[in-house]
């Protein structure tokens, strides 16, 4: 047999086979829900589309539709069997999602997903409440250790993995909340009045990546308005952009009690109401299809679109389904040891050498009463907690002894004794290690920060130890940035974030070298408040909050600003060295549909086993719109033995050169040069190289008789047309280079030139008739619009 003809039959054999075991196997939910719809009463569907109680949706047994469970989420099983924030059953409480996002670790953020569905599926939940990908506009946002990262690209990574691992199992996610909801001020009334723009390239693309690369089964619509319209309302981003764009599948279900008028929240695309509102909003359902405000089609498809979700829930419900509590522990720790972000490590004063430490203070009471965790809706009852101290014991054995100091109460305030003590303690040790960071009451759900201060007690303590205690170490719990005016005067700096029920073990295991840190920051540290993006705009007045910065959030806008943070995003240490080198793209130029091939090489240069995040940014070099300095495009987390050299590729396309173009309602790439970016922070990048990008775009499209001249130059097919709008004028573009002119006569001619062009350039064309006369006729302003459209 050829070649050929084998692989024709397995062709044929796969054809088959994959074709019997679909018919075996594969239910089409769609199609069953479609047959379930055509079945039932309007008053059946009114009510499915409205939740039972907090938690459940309704079972109507008449027609086979079963109940679902949806809990929060997003780093643990909240499974409350009460309404509300009530008490929930036992679950592995993980890191939350700033901390996950520092790890930059694609893989492990979906093991979690897989280990989050396990616990799902043992307690019958069909729908885990997360993630939660908003943007950190300002570091005040209260929900701000909810969510990922201040930068669009890698949040979005981060929730197509998550989703991908819960929903593997057969577990549904609801990523959320969609959209611009970027503060707790008024979450329920705010209106985010945000710029189209700024809109698609920093407050949608999160989701856009996690609905195309992993279509979540169902997407939580936010609390409040978007430009004028409720989220829960807004059809442009519920039906226009997240189906008709994206492709989502799923369904939308309200944030709780985010519904404002139910009618209107089913034609723009909401599905399900939750928590149910009992006959309330179930009556105005059946009263509007009735007065004809909401078609029985359009209830149909909402129905449906759910109701295929609930089927393939109910699907992989197992009874036998459970998990190990322990393995979940130590995973736990695990996942949180990769979150932790060394910030400093002045002299390699870590890992600590207990040949060398044999006395140690402990100063903080995090060390035993860890923070690990947000309040609000996120808050899970963890199977157990450990605590840094502790671990530290176990990992130190007999040969250290520990002392302990509270320093500060709950609410983070300290006493005269309570320093005094801690001073003592650490004037008489060989180190000392504080645990400071953020109590319970200074971030959560519901209300934003007021400051990015630690409370005063914390920075006191730092302070007094550290003037009597040269070998001071901090250790950080909190769940977003904060300020550190101590910073020059410790040793080191641990980021612990909110680590999860077993963050402290992770914290033990960093102190100690047991793990090299690897984690980097998701987020900038500013110095101080008054250098964020909305600062002092944050949270808006008068129920609107305009992002007047636009697309400038997060790196974007200290690197714009000039701004010099206290660490920036994507920094983080470790305790081996890498270095970079080779950077090498495939091409040198290149249209907008080509894709570019980049390559570099890392290497361990250290002693120790170390794994290093490599960033990779664009900059547009010439751009004609106002853009970003650098745009992170792509990473990488590689693993690297001392003296162990890798090379990574990365790819990019199309989208990672474009912008948001306003005027053509499209990603657009504009001609001319980028550089592409390599290192190991957004401010530190030392290999650079440079692409020559031909655009493709459609620009000419949108060109009409207001188009200015300058904008047949940009494009393409115009570019005689150009030429000739100049030559109108009598300014021959391609005139050759007269004869004999002395260096100073062609200067100066070159200036009166330049003048001349940048007049003509911003001239609409429309003006052409008038200026000229009428030798530049209306006709010809016609001819070159249509010729130059026609030549796309
Ligand atoms: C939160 C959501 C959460 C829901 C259910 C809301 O208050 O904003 O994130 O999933 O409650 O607990």
């Amino acid at each position: 047999m050829s070649k050929l003809q084998i692989l024709f039959v397995l062709l044929v054999f796969n054809v088959v086979s994959s074709g019997f075991s679909a018919a075996q196997t594969a239910r089409n939910y769609e199609a069953e829900a479609g047959t379930i719809v055509g079945k039932m009463t309007l008053e059946e569907k009114a009510l499915l589309v409205s939740g039972n109680g907090w938690w459940q949706t309704y079972a109507i047994e008449r027609v086979g539709v079963p109940s679902i469970f949806m809990t929060d989420g997003p780093h643990g099983l909240r499974k409350s069997l009460v309404p509300g924030l009530g008490k929930a059953i036992p679950a592995t409480c993980f890191p939350t999602a700033s901390a996950l996002a520092s790890s930059w670790d694609v893989e492990l953020i979906r093991e979690i997903g897989v280990a989050l569905a396990q616990e799902s599926k043992a307690n019958d939940v069909q729908i885990l409440l997360g993630p939660g990908i908003n943007m950190k506009r300002s570091p005040l946002g209260g929900r701000n250790f909810e969510y990922f990262s201040e930068d669009p690209y890698l949040a979005g990574k981060m929730a197509a993995s998550y989703i991908k691992g819960v929903q593997s199992r057969g577990v549904g996610t609801s990523l959320k909340h969609f959209a611009v909801n970027n503060q707790e001020f008024e979450r329920m009334a705010n209106d985010s009045i945000v710029d189209e723009r700024t809109l698609r390239e920093i407050y949608l693309t999160a989701f856009e990546i996690a609905v195309k690369e992993a279509q979540p089964w169902s997407v939580m619509s936010a609390y409040n308005l978007v430009n004028g319209t409720y989220a829960t309302e807004n059809r442009y981003l519920l039906q226009k952009i997240l189906r008709d764009e994206w492709g989502f599948k799923g369904f939308v279900v309200s944030d709780w009690g985010a519904i404002n008028e139910r009618a209107k929240s089913l034609v723009a695309g909401n599905n399900l109401e939750m928590p149910g509102s009992g006959d309330f909003n179930r009556n105005k359902i059946i009263e509007a299809v009735k007065s004809g405000e909401i078609t029985e089609a359009r209830l149909d498809e909402m129905v449906a679109q759910f109701l295929a979700v609930i089927l393939q829930g109910d699907a992989s419900r197992d009874k036998a389904a459970k998990f190990d509590l322990e393995t979940h522990h130590e995973f736990a720790r695990k996942a949180a040891g990769e979150t932790i972000v060394l910030l400093k490590n002045e002299n390699n004063i870590l890992p600590i050498d207990a040949k060398k430490a044999k006395k140690i203070a402990i100063v903080g009471a995090f060390a035993k009463t860890p923070r690990y965790q947000g309040a609000g809706s996120s808050q899970v009852n963890p199977t157990k907690v450990s605590n840094a101290f502790d671990e530290l014991e176990k990992l130190f054995g007999n040969g250290v002894s520990m002392s302990f100091s509270e320093g500060y109460d709950a609410e983070g305030n300290t006493t005269d004794a309570m320093l005094n003590e801690a001073r003592n303690a650490a004037k008489s040790a060989d180190l000392t290690i504080v645990f400071a960071g953020l109590p319970d009451s200074y971030e959560s759900e519901g209300f934003d920060r007021s400051s990015i201060k630690m409370p005063d007690g914390h920075d006191k303590l730092i302070e007094i130890v550290s003037a009597v205690q040269p070998r001071t170490i901090v250790v950080l719990m909190n769940g977003s940035a904060v300020a550190m005016p101590w910073k020059d005067k410790v040793k080191a700096i641990v980021e612990g974030w909110l680590g999860g029920q077993a963050g402290g073990g992770a914290i033990a295991d960093v102190l100690t070298g047991k793990v090299n840190p690897s984690g980097k920051l998701s987020e900038t540290f500013p110095m101080k408040l008054e250098d964020t993006p909305t600062f002092p705009e944050f949270p808006g007045l008068n129920k609107k909050a305009f992002y007047g910065e636009g697309i400038f959030i997060g790196y974007r806008y200290y690197d714009k600003k000039n701004i010099e943070p206290l660490f920036p995003f994507g920094f983080g240490l470790s305790y081996t060295s890498f270095a970079y080198s080779d950077l090498k793209i495939d091409k040198t130029s290149m249209t907008d549909a080509d894709n570019l091939t980049v390559e570099l090489k890392v290497k361990n240069t250290g002693k120790v086993a170390g794994k290093e995040i490599i960033q990779l940014y664009v900059r547009e070099e010439t751009a004609a719109v106002v853009r970003p300095d650098k745009e992170l495009r792509s990473f990488a987390k590689v693993d690297l033995k001392p003296g162990e050299e890798k090379a990574v590729k990365f790819n990019l396309s199309k989208r990672d050169f474009a912008f948001y173009d306003t005027s053509l309602k499209d990603w657009t790439v504009n001609s001319g040069k980028f550089t592409v970016l390599a290192g190991s922070s957004s401010r530190n990048l030392p290999l650079t190289q440079t692409v020559e990008i031909t655009s493709s775009n459609a620009a000419a499209k949108t060109l009409n008789r207001n188009s200015m001249l300058k904008e047949f130059q940009n494009n393409p097919g115009c570019k005689d047309a150009y030429a000739g709008l100049l030559l109108s004028f009598g300014f021959n573009i391609n005139a050759p280079k007269p004869e004999n002119q002395t260096p100073e006569q062609e200067a100066t001619q070159k200036k009166a030139q330049m003048a001349f062009l940048a007049f003509l350039n911003d001239l609409p064309i429309s003006k052409l008739p008038a200026f000229t006369q009428g030798k530049f006729s209306e006709q010809m302003i016609d001819g070159i619009l249509a010729k130059c459209t026609a030549t796309l």
